[in-house]
């Protein structure tokens, strides 16, 4: 897999920060700032060659998106998707949370197209929308796939939170999601003891949108670098950062901003999103047409 570039994601970084700035200073559901993150992420993966499609739902009123993208190719009934929400709460601008899942995702996005990756497996990446009002984007997709078309997901990798300035290095643990998630699991632990970091499972519960593939009984995974826990004294240690003190302490406050980031976990948590993807889908046998 490639080596995703931390300046890329930064600067997707940059343009949701922008986004935030100039409507009102968030990307919240029913709040103009999250369309405008949509089509920001739309708009680059349209120019790279990826399919994309809008899919509207109506939450408290509002109307809500999710953005949904397919690389052409590979085999339609072994799907390996990933996705992030694109949505911030009212009080900012969401950079950590989820900016960074969001960004990380756009930039290996960006890196397939730029591989003309051709995989053994269907890769489809969705960002979801109004995650922080209940998870309601996400779980909308999953209940409005059929059950041929939910057998059809192979795996779902979710990335919410993964540049935290505190940062953790959590995998989430495959006890007691469903069979198949073991190997994603393990497919984030390898690669990131392989770069040499240290991991903890953690059990993510409902708290993230794995959960509405998960009661499906689609195998999940994920990274998280920690939201309002406490870093410990045996975690100072092997991350380095500050104990007693939260992962991250902007988690949902309007200080949530570009420099809430730990740029060494964005990177690490990047390339282990392109890695895994490379992994889990197969490079295939050589480029698309
Ligand atoms: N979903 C939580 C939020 O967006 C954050 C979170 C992610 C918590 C993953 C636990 C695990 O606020
Ligand atoms: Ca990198
Ligand atoms: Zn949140
Ligand atoms: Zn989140
Ligand atoms: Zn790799």
């Amino acid at each position: 897999a490639p080596d995703i570039s931390l300046a890329n994601v930064q600067a997707h970084l940059n343009q949701f920060q922008t986004i935030a700035t100039n409507n009102g200073g968030n990307r919240a559901h029913g709040r103009p700032g999250y369309l405008a993150s949509v089509n920001y992420v739309k708009g680059k993966l349209d120019a790279a060659g990826w399919t994309t499609s809008v899919k509207q739902f109506t939450y408290s009123g509002a109307t809500g998106y999710n953005l949904i993208a397919d690389w052409p190719g590979g085999d339609p009934n072994a799907i390996i998707m990933a996705g992030a929400h694109l949505d911030s709460v009212t009080a900012g601008a969401g950079i950590n949370d989820n900016a960074t899942g969001s960004a990380g995702l756009l930039e290996v996005a960006l890196q397939i197209s730029a591989a003309d990756l051709a995989p053994d497996k269907h890769i489809r990446f969705g960002w979801w929308g109004a995650e922080e009002v209940g998870l309601v984007g996400s779980t909308n997709y999953v209940n409005s796939l059929s059950t041929a078309e939910k057998a059809q997901i192979d795996a779902y990798l979710n990335f919410d939170m993964i540049g935290s300035p505190n940062p953790a290095y959590f995998v989430y643990s495959a006890s007691g999601q469903p069979a198949g998630s073991l190997a994603l699991q393990q497919t984030l632990t390898g690669y990131f003891s392989s770069i040499g970091v240290q991991t903890e499972l953690t059990s993510v519960g409902g708290r993230s949108d794995h959960a509405a593939f998960a009661r499906a009984g689609i195998p999940v995974g994920g990274t998280f670098t920690g939201a309002e826990g406490i870093k410990t004294a045996a975690q100072a240690q092997k991350w380095g950062g500050t104990s007693g003190q939260a992962y991250d302490p902007c988690y949902h406050r309007s200080c949530d901003r570009t420099n809430n980031v730990n740029a060494t976990a964005l990177d690490r948590n990047s390339d282990a999103i392109a890695h895994s993807v490379w992994t889990l889908a197969g490079e295939g046998g050589g480029t698309n047409p």
